[in-house]
C-alpha cells in the first residue's frame, strides 16, 4: 500500500497538465535528446540507383566493402521503378495512400536484400524495422553494417494529404538518422548533388554545393529527395546536414564518409552543441 501511496504522489514537471500547452512542455521537452549511436553512419541508397542494375550496384557494393574496416554503417534502400508500377496500378483502382505505403516499402526492402545478399559475405544482413529500432546496437556490436528499408513503416498511418505517400525513403532515412543521433547521413544518387533543375532533362541546370533545407523547400521544381524529408530536417535534433552525392562515381560515397565535401551539403535547422 506505501508503494502505491509513493507512486501517486511521485513527483512530474507533467503530472496533471494537458500536453497540448508548449508553455507547460517546453521547460521539460525542449532538453536536447542524447545521441544513442553516435558512431552510426547511415547511407540511403535510392531505389532509381539500385534500378540500373548490376552497373551501377555492383562497384557501389566494391566501394561499400573497402569502407567497412572505417565505419559502422546502416545502409537503408529505397524504391524504385516497381513501386512506380505500383503506385499506377493502385491508384487506378482508387487504393488509399495507406495501402499504397506498404506496397511502395516491399519494394525499398527488396532493394535492401539485394544488397544484404551481395554484402553478405562480409557478414552483413538485411534486418527487419523491428529490429532497427530495438537491436541495432548488438547486430552493429557483431558486424559493421546492416542493410534496412528506408521506407518509414507509416502503413494505414500515413498521412492523407497526397494520394502517394508523404513520407519515403529518404524521410524515413533521415528520422532513424536523426533519432539515433548518427554522425552522418549520405543519401546516394545517380547524380552529383542537387541542382537548379532536373540535370537529366535541362543542360542549364547548375549543381547547388550547399543549400538549407528551408531554400530548397521554398523552390519550385523536381528534386532528387522527399520534400517530406525537407520539412523533417526543420526540427532536426542532431544532423545538422545529409549530403547528397552520386554513387555512380567511384570514391565519392568514400569521400563523403570521411567528412569531405563531395556533393551537395543540405543544411537542416540542428544547432551546433
Ligand atoms: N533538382 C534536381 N537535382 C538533381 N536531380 C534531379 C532534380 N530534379 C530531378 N532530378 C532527377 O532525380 C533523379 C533521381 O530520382 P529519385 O526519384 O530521387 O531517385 P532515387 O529513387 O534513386 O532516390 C535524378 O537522376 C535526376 O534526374
Ligand atoms: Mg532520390
Amino acid at each position: 500500500m506505501s508503494a502505491t501511496h509513493t507512486i501517486k504522489h511521485v513527483a512530474s514537471a507533467l503530472a496533471r497538465q494537458t500536453l497540448q500547452d508548449s508553455r507547460l512542455t517546453h521547460p521539460v521537452a525542449a532538453v536536447r535528446p542524447i545521441r544513442l549511436l553516435p558512431w552510426l553512419h547511415v547511407v540511403k541508397v535510392g531505389g532509381r540507383f539500385m534500378d540500373r542494375g548490376a552497373e551501377a550496384i555492383l562497384p557501389l557494393v566494391d566501394e561499400i566493402r573497402r569502407i567497412l574496416p572505417e565505419h559502422r554503417l546502416l545502409i537503408l534502400t529505397g524504391a524504385g521503378i516497381r513501386a512506380r508500377h505500383l503506385y499506377s496500378v493502385g491508384l487506378d483502382l482508387g487504393l488509399p495512400v495507406g495501402s499504397l505505403a506498404p506496397l511502395a516499402a516491399s519494394e525499398a526492402g527488396q532493394n535492401g536484400h539485394i544488397l544484404a545478399a551481395l554484402l553478405a559475405p562480409e557478414g552483413v544482413s538485411y534486418i527487419e524495422h523491428p529490429t532497427i529500432a530495438n537491436q541495432l546496437a548488438l547486430h552493429l556490436s557483431a558486424t559493421r553494417a546492416v542493410v534496412g528499408s528506408a521506407f518509414p513503416p507509416y502503413h494505414h498511418h500515413e498521412f492523407p494529404g497526397s494520394r502517394l505517400p508523404h513520407h519515403r525513403a529518404d524521410t524515413g532515412a533521415f528520422l532513424v538518422a536523426d533519432a539515433l543521433g548518427a554522425a552522418s547521413l549520405t543519401i546516394v544518387e545517380d547524380v552529383d548533388g542537387v541542382y537548379t533543375a532536373d540535370p537529366q532533362a535541362n543542360d542549364a541546370a547548375q549543381l547547388l554545393p550547399q543549400i538549407s533545407a528551408a531554400e530548397l523547400l521554398a523552390q519550385d521544381g523536381p528534386l532528387p529527395v522527399d520534400r517530406a524529408m525537407l520539412e523533417v530536417m526543420a526540427h532536426a535534433r542532431h544532423l545538422q546536414q545529409v549530403q547528397v552525392v552520386n554513387g555512380l562515381v567511384p570514391g565519392r560515397l568514400t569521400a563523403a564518409l570521411r567528412g569531405e565535401h563531395v556533393g551537395t551539403r543540405i543544411g537542416t535547422g540542428a544547432t551546433p552543441r
